[in-house]
């Protein structure tokens, strides 16, 4: 979708940057995604005022972090995307407190707390994406979930069309899920990290990374796990046990490393991806009577 001149006047006016032209599949963990115009939000203050010229123009959006858990359609989008660009400044720590952009690396984030002794993080070491990612999806791995460490956050709420600040438990973090509302664009967040020797947190961030490189495809293009587990069960074992690793539809193909990542191991497209997608979810339906979640996020046109 494009853009008119005399619009992205009046949103670069307002402070954001307007982007012709993007290929998604540059800005995806996937490599996967059609191309449209990108709107980087560069003031957050005027986010109220660039949500309303976008509304009123009727040019529909959706937010995209770092892009490491979403599958966007091919071709010509339908949509625009807006980004926050990756952080405006170093996070602020005081005491056990730390207060960081939503756009902040989240490696980047657990790695600058551990020098400042705060831990808690480790097990996010490995996640790639941004914080606000993070925090929508409650990301969490190997024990670790974002969610219980959030004090604060100030993002912008399209029911309301303001910049509002929700206390932690007023959010509900479940597991790779949380009570935001689609359309909410995290802004900030203040964490509560408890005090641990960096020594300390970096022996267990070690552990993990070692966790995470013997058992993920980590340099193939992939989202993650595909789908959720079910409840007491595991979809990677469930895929494996299946003798599903290496399937592909064209270059969508089963990670022959974890059976719940799903690598594009070439040109893969979106609809390869979801043709591999409901083909392994209706195997393991009929094998084992589940029906399995996505947990990528999937972005039709
Ligand atoms: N397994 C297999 N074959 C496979 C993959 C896994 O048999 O191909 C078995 C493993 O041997 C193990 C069990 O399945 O006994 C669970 O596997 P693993 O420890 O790899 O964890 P997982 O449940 O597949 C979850 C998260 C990961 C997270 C790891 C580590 C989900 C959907 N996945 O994976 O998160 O990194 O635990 O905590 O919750 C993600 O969400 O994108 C993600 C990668």
């Amino acid at each position: 979708m494009r853009i008119n001149d005399n619009v992205a006047a009046r949103l670069e006016k307002l402070g954001a940057e307007v982007r012709s032209g993007v290929s998604l599949a540059e800005h995806t963990s996937l490599a996967i995604g059609g191309t449209t115009d990108q709107i980087l939000l560069r003031r957050y203050e005027s986010i109220p005022e660039i949500m309303r010229v976008l509304k009123s123009e009727n040019i529909q959006h959706q937010f995209l972090g770092g892009g490491t858990n979403v599958l966007i359609a091919d071709g010509e989008l339908s949509f625009i995307v807006l980004h926050l660009p990756s952080s405006r400044e170093p996070l602020r720590i005081e005491g056990n407190s730390v207060c960081v952009d939503a756009g902040a690396d989240l490696g980047a984030t657990v790695t600058y707390c551990a020098k400042h002794d705060l831990g808690g993080l480790e097990g996010l070491i490995g996640v790639p994406g941004s914080v606000g990612g993070a925090l929508r999806m409650n990301a969490g791995a190997y024990g670790t979930q974002i969610g219980p460490h959030v004090r604060e956050v100030e993002l912008y709420r399209a029911a309301s069309g303001e910049i509002e600040t929700l206390r932690g438990n007023e959010i509900r973090f479940d597991y790779r899920h949380t009570s935001f509302a689609p359309d909410d664009l995290m802004l900030r967040v203040r964490l509560e990290l408890p005090s641990k020797p960096y020594k300390e947190i970096l022996a267990g961030i070690k552990v993990c990374n070692e966790k995470r490189r013997a058992s993920q495809p980590l340099n193939q293009k992939s989202a993650g796990c595909i789908f959720k587990n079910p409840p007491g069960a595991s979809a990677g074992r469930m895929i494996d046990e299946l003798k599903l690793k290496g399937h592909r539809v064209a270059d969508a193909m089963v990670s022959d490393r974890h059976a719940n990542f799903f690598v594009n191991a070439g040109h893969a497209t979106c609809v390869d991806m979801l043709k591999l997608i409901d083909d392994v979810r209706d195997r393991v339906h009929a094998a084992y009577g589940i029906e399995l979640e996505n947990e990528v996020i999937v972005w039709r046109n």
